[in-house]
């Protein structure tokens, strides 16, 4: 087909290069936005007086039939067209004839495929900031529905302390909270409209850019052409997100997976969200849990490309930019899918108190609570850790655990113990009385879950300000 731009050319591109340079595969996905955003530019064109009406009228019915056309199924995307510009451009000059050229006047590739983009990722912010939402939600519901279970919490995963399980629901919602806040950050840095940058000074011609950020709801217009048409900050900004995003589903994913090993057996996945094995008939696997954690890898290294292209790049646009969108719409669809499918896993995830209480109570983690004991009777905490010290490592030759001790025994250690040890160093106490804020206590459970409550309430708000935001 011949190019658009074929004027100063006495040859046909080679078949090999069109295929080389031709972005079309990919960025036909943003096919909604080009032609949104070029009836925004038509509409401005002639209120400027830079077109006439009827003129701008005519391409805008064209540009209409042609979205409809995609839609329908009945386009269809030719690589030596190049890309999405290019293909809706020719296809309107076919439907409406040489007006259709009028288009194009005051705009560049370079800054269309600019709009475009920040068109797009502001749809998919508002779509991701929705499920994680919901994942958040998922958290939540689990800690409720399990307000007393009672776990072993880790460190150096080596049991450390006992800690309700709902705390450790609510470890990962506080998390997830920073990614919400994140996304709004690239939001943000979306919402600036970059059209009327031109090739890459400007135009000559007396458009209007914040009619066009205006009909297009942009908050903000670039402040510098140059800027406009060679910033990629906001995707590096989302892989960031979308990257810090993914290590936090790849970290519970860890904890997933070792819960639901025949060692752990803390949760039951449902049947429905894992596999089995062709050859060994026992196994169920943790599919999802396990290709989170591997996609993880995926979204760090388009974030590590999308440095790597924009590193050392001279201003303005270079052809080097259009390696942005691949490693940008994987990152988006990842994220998408592992978010959805984790809020489903975590929903119907069951958990095995039995398990938990057996891993909690035949074990030491209550050996901190048996020296704040001491600690509570007048002994400096160094030396109640010593006096516990030794106590662990009796229990450990007689294979007992502190439980198992009679107060004669405890006496050996310290004249301090009394009566009420055995009920200081029950897990249930052990984790009552870890109320200092934020603490694993009940009371503390309870208070996280509502303030949680009202920070996705807050959340909404803010998702809404996103809706009014976009067309
Ligand atoms: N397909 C191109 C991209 O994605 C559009 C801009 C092309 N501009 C140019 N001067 N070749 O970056």
């Amino acid at each position: 087909m011949a190019k658009l731009w074929g004027g100063r050319f006495a040859k046909e591109t080679d078949v090999m290069v069109d295929e080389f340079t031709s972005s079309i595969s990919f960025d036909q996905r943003m096919y909604k936005e080009d032609i949104t955003g070029s009836i925004a530019h038509a509409g401005m064109l002639a209120k400027c007086g830079i077109i006439a009406e009827d003129e701008a009228d005519t391409i805008i019915e064209g540009l209409k039939g042609i979205l409809k056309d995609i839609e329908a199924g009945n386009f269809s995307f030719e690589v030596s067209l190049e890309d999405i510009h290019m293909n809706i451009e020719q296809r309107l000059t076919d439907r409406i004839g040489a007006v259709g050229g009028k288009l194009h006047t005051a705009r560049s590739r370079n800054d269309q495929v600019a709009l475009d983009t920040h068109m797009y990722l502001k749809k998919e912010i508002k779509v991701i900031a929705g499920l994680i939402m919901d994942f958040e939600k998922a958290l939540i519901e689990a800690a409720e529905k399990y307000p007393e279970a009672i776990m072993p919490g880790y460190t150096h995963l080596q049991r450390a302390q006992p800690i309700l399980f709902p705390h450790h629901m609510m470890a990962y919602f506080f998390m997830l909270t920073r990614d919400f806040s994140r996304l709004n950050g690239v939001w943000e840095r979306t919402d600036i409209m970059p059209l009327g940058a031109g090739a890459l000074a400007g135009t000559t011609f007396p458009i209007d850019r914040h009619a066009v950020a205006d009909a297009l709801k942009f908050g903000q217009v670039y402040e510098n052409s140059m800027d406009a048409v060679s910033d990629r900050d906001y995707i590096l900004e989302f892989l960031s997100f979308a990257s810090i995003l993914m290590m936090h589903l790849s970290r519970i994913s860890e904890e997933v997976i070792l819960w639901s090993s025949s060692e752990f057996q803390f949760i039951e996945l449902d049947d429905a969200h894992c596999t089995g094995s062709s050859i060994m008939p026992q196994k169920k696997n943790p599919d999802i849990a396990e290709l989170v954690r591997g996609k993880t890898g995926r979204v760090f290294g388009h974030l590590m490309a999308m440095l790597t292209i924009a590193k050392g790049l001279p201003l303005a646009y270079n052809k080097d930019l259009q390696e942005d969108k691949e490693g940008l719409f994987d990152a988006i669809d990842t994220v998408k899918f592992s978010l959805t499918i984790y809020a489903a896993m975590i929903r119907a995830m069951r958990i095995n108190q039995d398990r938990m209480d057996n891993a909690v109570r035949n074990d030491f983690s209550n050996a901190t609570d048996m020296a704040d004991y001491l600690v509570k009777q007048g002994l400096p905490f160094r030396q109640a850790h010593e006096v516990v010290g030794k106590c662990v490592a009796y229990c450990i030759e007689h294979k007992k655990w502190l439980m198992d001790l009679t107060l004669a025994e405890f006496k050996q250690f310290s004249e301090l113990f009394g009566e009420d040890i055995l009920e200081a160093i029950k897990v249930e106490t052990c984790v009552g009385a870890r109320n200092s804020f934020g603490g694993t206590s009940y009371a503390q459970v309870k208070r996280e879950v509502s303030s949680a409550r009202t920070m996705v309430a807050k959340q909404q708000t803010v998702l809404d300000g996103y809706i009014k935001g976009n067309v």
